[in-house]
């Protein structure tokens, strides 16, 4: 059942609270760490930090924690934190890689600072992240840590190797997403069970939570590239069109469209993928019930994932889930 308009609130006040909680680690971190280091460096990780970001990592690391039963209050920050530095790293080298120009409302670091500046921020983020997890959750958490970023660089590579490829099909979309997005936002799940102690069908419930939500927020991204506002995304729309990025709703306007429709589409993903083609390829996505079908899918992904959640049956659990719940609805309802 869809959350009540109380319960999204609820919603919205838990994020910011986390959010803020996470910046404050962040922060205290940031100063502790780069005492000594090149200003440009600190610069560069302020500018890239703490600029915006829904949060929404951290957010999964603690809840998931507090549900296997362990809130402790600083080291469960930090190690929160830790997913936002590795979220943040993978967008730093995600904007090289994409030619993205913004991000969170203002200019990407790569423009701002250059690829040299956003490639470095990004190693030092990586290196920083997985001293963390190791220091804060153990071995077994940065095991699942370092596979999971092994596989979003696999999933990079993936979704490189079919840049404007009409051939690619939506098992190899979800293959690409699974491992470029869907990996961190599980492992962000997986190593909040682990700190909370969690029991292993704890622990399998929580990553496949994450990695469930992780393809639904990745193919409400994918739509919000179409027919998202760029106001409110703070990115810009069509980047994935202008970089051949074969995603969901192109997939299915080109598994449906027939004649005119299928020679438009051709046309425009193999030729210079300028603004007013993407003009015409969202309009025959749109005929195509591209969209909806998207939209779809990434409910039954969600569904998929609320259903993990059934092991958790204790009363004082109730209270997380219902966190859990409202957070896999907002993934597929936000416009940012
Ligand atoms: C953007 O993630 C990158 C994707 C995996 C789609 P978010 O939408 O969580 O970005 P911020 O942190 O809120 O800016
Ligand atoms: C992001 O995918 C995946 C990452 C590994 C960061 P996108 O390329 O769609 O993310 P945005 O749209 O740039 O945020
Ligand atoms: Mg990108
Ligand atoms: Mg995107």
């Amino acid at each position: 059942m869809k959350p009540s308009a109380a319960e999204t609130a609820a919603l919205f006040a838990q994020i910011a609270d986390n959010a803020a909680h996470a910046e404050e680690s962040m922060r205290s971190d940031l100063a502790a760490t780069l005492r000594g280091s090149d200003p440009l460096l600190a610069e560069v990780l302020n500018y890239a930090l703490l600029g915006g970001g829904k949060r929404l990592r951290p957010l999964l690391t603690a809840i998931s924690s507090r549900l296997c039963g362990k809130g402790d209050r600083q080291q469960l920050r930090l190690l929160a934190a830790a997913f936002e530095y590795l979220h943040t790293a993978t967008l730093l080298h995600d904007d090289v890689l994409d030619h993205a120009e913004n991000r969170r409302g203002r200019k990407s670091v790569v423009s701002q600072y250059g690829t040299a500046a956003a490639i470095l921020a990004g190693d030092w983020l990586h290196a920083r992240s997985m001293h963390l997890i190791g220091a804060l959750a153990g071995p077994q958490a940065l095991e699942v840590f370092c596979a999971a970023t092994a596989g979003m660089v696999d999933g990079e590579f993936l979704q490189m190797r079919c840049v404007a490829d009409p051939t690619v099909t939506e098992a190899h979309y979800l293959a690409v997403i699974s491992k470029k997005t869907a990996g961190l936002i599980s492992a962000a799940c997986a190593v909040g069970a682990l700190h909370g102690q969690g029991n292993s069908e704890q622990l399998a419930a929580l990553t496949l939570y994450g990695e469930k939500i992780g393809l639904s927020f990745q193919i409400a991204d994918d739509l919000l590239d179409y027919l998202g506002d760029e106001q409110a995304t703070g990115k810009k729309v069509g980047n994935d069109f202008a970089e051949g990025k074969m995603t969901l709703p192109l997939i299915h306007a080109l598994s449906r469209a027939e004649g005119q429709d299928k020679a438009e589409l051709l046309h425009s993903i193999q030729g210079d993928r300028h603004s007013a083609a993407c003009v015409i390829v969202r309009q025959v996505m749109n005929n195509l019930g591209s969209f909806i079908y998207c939209r779809q899918r990434a409910e039954e992904e969600m569904a998929t994932g609320l259903a993990a959640l059934s092991c958790f049956t204790e009363d004082n659990q109730q209270e997380n889930v219902a966190i859990l719940r409202r957070l896999a609805h907002y993934v597929l309802s936000r416009d940012r």
